[in-house]
């Protein structure tokens, strides 16, 4: 039996002796011998060089370093010595490993290779290497345990500088191990999404880029293809990198289903800094499970439709004396971010100086009270859309005109007005998971300003008169992704994914 499939089989045989619960306590959902050997192929040095260090510091049965030692002993050139050293807590799976590393070291002599293996029955994180984080290894293979700890865990006090609120042990283990990597050594893990653009998650990726160039990431797209043996229902990804500083080459994107698909996978080369956001929250924006709607395909923008994207005229500081707390007969609403939910205008709410007179000397900044999209400029990070935009129909609020804070941007339609089913169709398409996907590929940063409004492809006018004839008032987000959806994907062809 080869090593991979022998460290697969053992390592089944050993969870099936544990119940549920206790696999979740120590997050062991093993990588299965396709997954594995689709890691480990991309985690080879280009140079091999004589003495080659691996550590796989959630070793479980020894699947991933299985994979590695394969791969290297079938290349044409060998190292002289491979070291490995695996960290398991869980004892139960020591003689596993051990079985393992015994079949191991009979492959590598008999093809002239002397393998050297640790196996470290202790918690990884509290381990010498992982706190000393001096750069040891040439390989780092993982499929980190995945669950949260508490911010006084001590792994948590041990590598408080990935932490950010409420930690999750697979972030320490990208972490950590990201700065035990020798110049030019690899790094390959397998873990949930999450990690990407998660604000707990900020710290980790900070640490991450500070000592990894990531050049390749596969997604899965099923919930649970890829790990059918233990039906785990994580989205999950996986990262290569190398240490080293990140320089402007393509990251390679690739996806597919599951594991009975890697063969067929479909590839993305993408610019680094699409891929990795460039402001401090350093998220990272997985295209692939995007294009089922392509918007690349529309040539159409606001211009198109004669429609104009502006910033709120009124500076609330400049204009304070003209702004207040409760209405008078000359004043009218005045809208700030606060008032803007997904699809809905809420004014007021009793919070902020909600009012702004109307008069001769504020009229310049004043917009007119007629069909608007009305749109955030900054959205709170946590939100998982990166708009948050509400049709605003002509005389919701009293008034003849409307006060939009500098916090604001509104499109509207110069010289001409939006109709009713283009407002709410517009605000429905911004506010839509397709936009979101979409913008998450070719912007970097969070916050969307109005140059990435103008710049934003539409579809034809008839569909988003149609996706705003849809909708109602208080149309949820779910509905307007299925009304967005199903207005736009039939006027698709068929998608594929540029191959490279
Ligand atoms: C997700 S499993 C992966 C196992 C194996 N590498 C694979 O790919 O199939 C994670 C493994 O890490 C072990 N583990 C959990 N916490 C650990 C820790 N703090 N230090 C070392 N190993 C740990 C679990 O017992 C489990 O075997």
């Amino acid at each position: 039996m080869r090593l991979v499939e022998f460290a697969h089989s053992s390592g089944l045989a050993a969870i099936q002796t544990l119940q549920r619960k206790e696999q979740k306590n120590f997050g062991q959902f093993m990588t299965p011998p396709d997954v594995a050997r689709f890691m480990a192929q991309r985690c080879l040095p280009t140079e091999c060089p004589e003495i080659i260090r691996i550590l796989d510091p959630a070793a479980g049965a020894g699947i991933l370093s299985a994979a590695v030692i394969e791969c290297l002993l079938n290349q044409a050139r060998l190292p002289r010595q491979i070291h490995v050293m695996l960290y398991e807590l869980d004892g139960r799976l020591i003689p596993a490993l051990r079985k393992l590393v015994k079949r191991m070291r009979q492959r590598a002599h008999n093809r002239g290779v002397t393998l050297k293996v640790s196996i470290n029955n202790c918690d990884f994180l509290l381990s010498p290497i992982a706190t000393a984080r001096k750069p040891i290894v040439d390989i780092i293979i993982a499929n980190p345990p995945y669950f949260k700890l508490s911010a006084t865990d001590p792994r948590a006090l041990a590598h408080a500088y990935a932490v950010y609120g409420q930690p999750n042990i697979y972030g320490l283990f990208m972490a950590v191990c990201a700065s035990l990597l020798a110049p030019s050594g690899r790094w390959c893990f397998i873990t949930p999404r999450s990690w990407t653009n998660g604000l707990y998650f900020s710290s980790v990726r900070r640490y991450l880029f500070c000592w990894l160039h990531i050049d390749a990431i596969h997604v899965f797209e099923s919930r649970r293809d890829h790990f059918t043996d233990d039906q785990i229902l994580q989205e999950a990804m996986i990262t290569w990198a190398t240490a080293q500083a990140q320089t402007n080459a393509e990251i390679v994107i690739s996806s597919s289903e599951g594991s009975s698909d890697l063969d067929q996978a479909r590839l993305l080369r993408l610019p680094f800094n699409r891929v990795i956001g460039q402001d401090e929250e350093r998220m990272v924006s997985l295209p692939v499970d995007m294009p089922t709607i392509d918007l690349t395909r529309w040539h159409a923008t606001l211009f198109t439709y004669g429609l104009k994207v502006s910033t709120g005229p009124v500076v609330a500081f400049r204009a304070k004396r003209h702004i207040h707390e409760i209405a008078s007969a000359d004043s009218v609403p005045l809208l700030w971010m606060q008032h803007i939910k997904h699809m809905l205008i809420k004014w007021p709410i009793n919070k902020k100086s909600e009012h702004i007179d109307s008069n001769a000397e504020t009229a310049w900044m004043l917009v007119p009270n007629t069909n608007l999209v009305v749109i955030r400029r900054f959205s709170p990070k946590e939100d998982d859309r990166r708009i948050t935009a509400a049709p605003y129909l002509a005389g919701t609020l009293p008034g003849t005109m409307l006060g939009l804070e500098n916090h604001t941007n509104y499109i509207y339609r110069p010289g001409g007005e939006l109709s009713d089913e283009e407002t709410k169709g517009l605000a429905a398409f911004l506010n839509s998971r397709v936009v979101d996907r979409y913008l998450r590929t070719v912007a970097g940063n969070t916050q969307v300003n109005a140059t990435d409004l103008r710049k934003l492809p539409l579809p034809s006018l008839e569909l988003l008169v149609a996706i705003g004839r849809a909708i109602c008032p208080g149309t949820s987000l779910l509905a307007v992704d299925t009304i967005v959806d199903s207005t736009l994907r039939p006027q698709q062809p068929r998608h594929t994914v540029a191959a490279n």
